[in-house]
């Protein structure tokens, strides 16, 4: 039989700000558990995602800095990967839309278009900012509303009477970028035809509905869009920081973000298979219509996933021999709030993933989402459910199934799977719910109803409990062995099919239970029949989650709305500013990198200062090979007293933090600032 062939994106994250625990909830956790239970299946699946990396808002807060926009999306991009790793998202790849190939595959597109005549042109006059010379969008205009008096309206429309007015209407225009008043500039742009679309996507909609069950929030959120109609959207937009418009007359203008960024899972599985050797092979999932295509997203995002993607597709589609898959289904998920409001950085509400896998481990925080998915409505994170349900659910139920039963096989049966004798009633009811719960769970997960088959994983554990108790093992020891033995072996096996099931889900604590097991997970079809032989040797018991002190969690109660430094970290001594400044942290760039023989851990680099050179051995072998950090600009500590590693004199360190799986990355300096300058 041919494998089943799937695509699954998660939605771009913006390179603007940290992922938080609404971001997880809303769109990564479920398309994670999804991808990891077809893996488990045997299906062919390609799971991408990555940075979206263009739009104002990153220039802003780049020009709010100081710094280039480059600096800001290489350090999100860096900080959300390495987030995602330790919350254990099992992406193919993690891409970013300033690659060259989304670049081209974005103008491609547009390109495209153009040629076959779809985009039309338009001008309008828009506000324009000639202090910091860029055109303003409309979020960043402030004035009062012609209609009602409303000193906070936006260029064009006014959020306290709801009217909307051609931005020269705007009374006093602020531009919220320099404070100035702006002036009223002729600007034109390309706009796509969406309303050419509108009834095949309604057939489009309407015929996948049919076929997979989409969710009845997104249903109603097309419905609003078609309700209001279609219209042209304007495809461009005046600003240098994104994919250029790749027309000669389209000098500063820019595709808009969201035209490229659903793009951006197109160019990831270029590049994924670029780096893999196998360039044309992404083509085997976007365009060969057997594909299953699958769009994981939050709520704000779904008319952009189910009506201008699959329009952009459509004309793609409609003038090109080679054609791409629209979306089978895109299962959003409304939002999670933190404790009873919306996330909001701005008023330190909320937690990002970082921070939280620094205090918890990732299981916990996925097993208590995956339990409280927003799958139809909005729900809520509170620190005390978080706390019930790693304590009372994962360690006092799952931890305590498994631990009871292997330290009973350790004290009586040293540690080996006992055999299986006679099976009483129990005994098979035991069996035949190991056979279907798995089933029952993958029906579940295939119908996008994430949290309830979490819930139902739970259940196995909770029954296996029961049937713990009900045989009375600690009496059969005595009393009648083989009915002991027998106990034992369906408890053992219950084990095996608890770390298969709930292995998409708490992926961390799978590998660590199949090891005390010392098994493997063979697929998820053979995960509730017998997989451990009679005789086969443990490995002896560890307790696998850890219980969360009230206390713990009373400081984090407290501290909701303060920052997490100021309460959930504890207080490390600190330095004199004189102690300080005794380290002599320099820019260097790197020149010349090669492996130290006879190391995996050590690199030997020759870097400048500008006006000379020295040589540095850094252990960042296994993160980095030679040739990827040739060019760079990085951070030494350029005072210490040389050292010799593997007979080789070190003149510095270079400065880099940890990140996931025992890796590190290298802090990195925009390359606009010249080696040799000290960091102060
Ligand atoms: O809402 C967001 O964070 C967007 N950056 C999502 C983009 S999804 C896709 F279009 F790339
Ligand atoms: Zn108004």
């Amino acid at each position: 039989m041919k494998k089943e062939k799937i695509l699954v994106s998660a939605a771009l994250p913006y390179a603007n700000g940290k992922i938080h625990l609404g971001h997880l909830a809303g769109a990564y956790l479920p398309a994670d558990i999804f991808v990891r239970y077809h893996r488990l299946k045997g299906t062919d699946i390609l799971f991408v995602c990555g940075s979206d990396e263009h739009g104002a808002p990153i220039t802003i807060s780049a020009d709010k800095e100081g710094v280039t926009p480059r600096v800001i999306i290489d350090r999100y991009h860096g900080e959300n990967k390495t987030a995602f790793e330790k919350f254990g998202m099992s992406f193919d790849i993690y891409s970013r839309t300033s690659y060259a190939v989304h670049y081209k595959t974005a103008q491609d597109f547009f390109s495209e278009f153009h040629k076959e005549g779809l985009l039309k042109t338009k001008s309008s006059l828009q506000f324009y900012d000639e202090k910091v010379k860029m055109f303003l969008p409309d979020r960043y205009v402030e004035g009062t509303c012609p209609k009602c008096g409303n000193e906070s309206a936006r260029s064009d429309e006014c959020e306290n009477c709801g009217s909307l007015y051609e931005p020269s209407e705007l009374k006093s225009p602020v531009s919220k970028i320099s404070g100035e008043k702006p002036i009223l500039k002729e600007t034109t742009h390309w706009f796509f035809p969406l309303d050419k679309y509108e009834n095949r996507l309604k057939e489009y909609i309407a015929v996948q509905n049919e076929k997979t069950g989409w969710k009845d929030n997104v249903l109603q959120y097309c419905k609003g869009w078609f309700h209001d109609g279609l219209t042209d959207r304007a495809v461009t937009r005046d600003l240098d920081w994104g994919v250029p418009v790749p027309l000669a007359d389209a000098k500063g203008k820019s595709i808009y973000v969201w035209f490229e960024a659903v793009l951006g899972y197109i160019s990831a599985a270029k590049k994924l298979f670029e780096e893999r050797g196998t360039p044309d092979l992404w083509k085997s999932y976007w365009q060969d219509e057997n594909t299953r295509y699958i769009a994981f997203i939050g709520k704000d995002n779904v008319v952009f996933h189910c009506i201008i993607f699959p329009a952009m597709l459509m004309a793609w589609n409609d003038s090109n021999k080679e054609k791409y898959v629209l979306p089978e289904n895109v299962p959003a998920n409304e939002f999670l709030n933190f404790e009873g409001k919306k996330f909001s950085k701005s008023k330190n509400w909320g937690i990002d993933v970082i921070d939280f896998v620094s205090m918890f481990s990732s299981d916990s925080l996925r097993y208590s989402l995956g339990a409280n998915l927003p799958e139809l409505r909005d729900t809520d994170f509170y620190w005390k459910e978080f706390q019930a349900r790693n304590n009372n659910e994962l360690a006092d139920i799952l931890g305590n199934f498994i631990n009871r039963t292997m330290t009973f096989v350790f004290k009586h049966f040293e540690g080996k799977v006992p055999s299986l004798y006679e099976l009483q009633e129990r005994d098979s009811e035991m069996l035949n719910l190991l056979e279907a719960v798995p089933v029952k769970v993958g029906e579940l997960i295939e119908r996008y109803k994430i949290k309830d088959s979490v819930l139902e994983m739970m259940n196995l554990a909770r029954t296996a409990n029961k049937y713990f108790n009900d045989s009375e093992p600690w009496k059969t020891v005595k009393a009648n062995t083989d009915q002991c033995a027998t106990t034992l072996n369906i408890c053992l096996q219950t084990i095996y099919a608890l770390a298969e099931i709930f292995s998409p889900v708490i992926p961390f604590t799978s590998e660590k239970i199949f090891s005390l097991l010392n098994a493997k997970p063979v697929s998820w079809d053979s995960c509730g029949k017998f997989n451990l032989e009679e005789g086969h040797q443990l490995n002896a018991p560890e307790i696998l989650f850890q219980k969360i002190e009230d206390e713990t969690i009373q400081k984090l109660v407290d501290g909701v709305g303060k920052s997490v430094e100021e309460h959930a970290k504890p207080a490390e001594p600190l330095l004199t500013f004189d102690e300080f400044k005794k380290v002599k942290l320099i820019v260097v760039k790197i020149l010349e990198a090669k492996p130290v023989p006879k190391s995996d851990k050590l690199l030997q680099l020759k870097v400048s200062l500008g006006d000379s050179t020295r040589q540095i051995i850094a252990g960042i072998a296994k993160s980095y090979s030679p040739d990827e950090l040739i060019g760079k600009n990085v951070l030494i500590a350029g005072n210490l007293q040389p050292a010799k590693l593997m007979g080789l004199e070190s003149q510095g360190m270079i400065l880099a933090v940890d990140s996931a799986a025992g890796k590190v990355s290298v802090i990195e300096i925009d390359q606009s600032i010249a080696p040799g300058t000290t960091a102060k």
